[in-house]
């Protein structure tokens, strides 16, 4: 019997490798896979890729879905695009590849961005692009390259993002989306569309930029070259896709102004969704267009989320370690169990998760973990527990920013892997003092880029009608009665880092110091 069924094919171009996602209409995941691709770091503090290997990975990953799933490329309505951010890929007038990606985590452009923000005035900048200038944004990796290899820049004819390149190689036609686009430093994040005064100041040509459509809009099809190469059918409709954060609120339903998604990976990300263009008075929260048309979306980054619960894992938690070996239960589980035995707030023992630095509320690399107010009734499972609920803090410290930009926070959905403590999710609906709720579907960005594909297709009436469709809420945890001791405590973790700041920057010059005499 032939299939009657519907599928939407979702591609993310990941920075450890692409992964394909075949979706059926009712949402049910029918395939999924995974090839991996390589980085190099060349010099310290950067980060290169080959776009040709983009390519081949998603080649070897359409082609598995496809085998496994048994789906034919007939039944294939349509082909979402998502991705990292930020890369710089170059490309000559006849389509080559100039020379590797710069990718979202390099941080070699310190002093291009210093030359941006001075040139165009930190106050223009916030206004146009609704952001600071990063060092992993692509302008100034724009102006690295004409400094540092200006036999390169000569020859370049086109500037593409990650995905937007896999959608070259996918249908011939250069397109980028708004959401993705906003990550640039070049695009007029308010207007939606390339920001003809950034690029003025910079020099940069239009003509290197491509068409920008909303996300859902069927912008390309797949080319004659590239039905043989992946196997799926020439014509078939290319959505505009989001970038990996936009595309991944999509799959976890942040597509309403009020909701909200709190994403606990090795890093942290709270993201908003909102109705109206809303910029952060001192640029603390990225403001980018959302995959949802007309709407915009907020969000702050903490660089060590889980990252420092595995950190404690690693260096304090060998008890849990060996019994973990031993029982073969799951050493997180053991930890967390230890933590639910001592109160909310630890007997005032607080610990700031800056391991690695920090990017939302405070964009300062100096910044360092702190375990503070250590007294002789503390014991291991009160650090544990510490260390969960300053992540917690450091991820209500952007949902305040979202509040005082006037976002009501009406449900918190939480993902990645330390949404999976259900003691994590209590502490997280404690200190938030929101309802956390988790949904039916984790594969985030590569899902939200099918559910694209599907309205470009015209699966789906829109974006919020795909979500209804497809998500629903799995579970809900209520603020509790701890709420109250976090809010007496939350006020300490926010005034430690203003009282450290001097001193981690000190710190920061001995240590270099010390380090260059080894
Ligand atoms: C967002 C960001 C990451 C990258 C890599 O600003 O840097 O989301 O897209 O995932």
């Amino acid at each position: 019997m032939p299939t009657t069924q519907t599928y939407l094919l979702g591609i993310d171009v990941g920075t450890s490798g692409s992964k394909a996602l075949l979706v059926r209409e009712d949402g049910a995941v029918a395939a999924s896979a995974t090839t991996e691709y390589p980085f190099s770091t060349p010099q310290p503090l950067w980060a290169e890729q080959d776009p040709a290997d983009w390519w081949q990975a998603t080649v070897a990953s359409i082609r598995q879905v496809l085998a496994e799933s048994g789906a034919t490329a007939a039944d294939l309505a349509g082909v979402g695009l998502t991705g990292q951010m930020h890369g710089l890929v170059l490309l000559d007038a006849a389509g080559a590849v100039l020379r590797p990606c710069i990718m979202w985590n390099d941080q070699r452009t310190a002093k291009e961005c210093a030359e941006i923000t001075q040139k165009v005035g930190a106050a223009r900048l916030l206004q146009l692009t609704g952001n600071p200038v990063l060092p992993g944004f692509t302008a100034p990796k724009i102006l690295w390259v004409r400094e540092h290899e200006p036999d390169v820049y000569r020859r370049v004819a086109k500037i593409l993002l990650p995905k937007d390149y896999v959608r070259y190689r996918l249908t011939g036609e250069f397109y980028g989306e708004v959401s993705d686009a906003s990550g640039t430093s070049l695009f007029d994040v308010g207007r939606r569309a390339w920001s003809g005064e950034m690029l003025e100041a910079l020099a940069i040509p239009r003509a290197w930029l491509p068409e920008v459509t909303e996300s859902p809009v069927i912008s390309a099809r797949v080319s004659v070259a590239a039905a043989a190469e992946t196997g799926l059918l020439a014509g078939t409709p290319v959505a505009g896709g989001g970038s990996d954060q936009a595309a991944g609120a999509v799959g976890t339903g942040i597509v309403s102004e009020g909701t909200v998604s709190a994403t606990i990976g090795t890093s942290g990300v709270v993201f908003a969704a909102s109705d109206s263009y809303r910029v952060e008075p001192q640029g603390r929260l990225h403001a980018f267009c959302h995959a949802v048309p007309g709407m915009w979306h907020l969000m702050g980054v903490m660089l060590s989320a889980a990252g420092s619960f595995r950190w404690y894992r690693d260096t304090l938690g060998g008890a849990e370690r060996a019994e973990a070996q031993a029982s073969g239960r799951d050493v997180y589980d053991l930890l967390t169990e230890g933590a639910a035995t001592v109160p909310a707030g630890c007997e005032g023992l607080l610990f700031l998760p800056y391991l690695t630095g920090e990017r939302t509320p405070y964009p300062d690399p100096n910044a360092r973990g702190v375990f503070f107010g250590l007294t002789l009734r503390h014991t291991r499972a009160h650090m544990t527990r510490s260390v969960l609920e300053g992540v917690s803090y450091g991820l209500r410290d952007s949902l305040e920013l979202m509040r005082a930009l006037g976002l009501s926070v009406q449900q918190v959905r939480a993902s990645g892997g330390g949404a999976r403590s259900a003691l994590w999710r209590q502490i997280l609906a404690d200190v938030f003092d929101a309802e956390i709720a988790t949904v039916n579907v984790t594969e985030g960005a590569p899902y939200g880029a099918a559910l694209l594909a599907g309205v470009g297709a015209g699966v789906y009436a829109g974006v919020r009608a795909a979500v209804e469709r497809t998500l629903h809420i799995t579970g809900c945890t209520e603020p509790g009665p701890d709420t109250p001791v976090y809010a007496d405590y939350y006020p300490h973790y926010r005034a430690l880092y203003p009282a450290l700041a001097p001193e981690f920057a000190e710190l920061a010059k001995t240590v270099s110091r010390h380090l260059e005499g080894c």
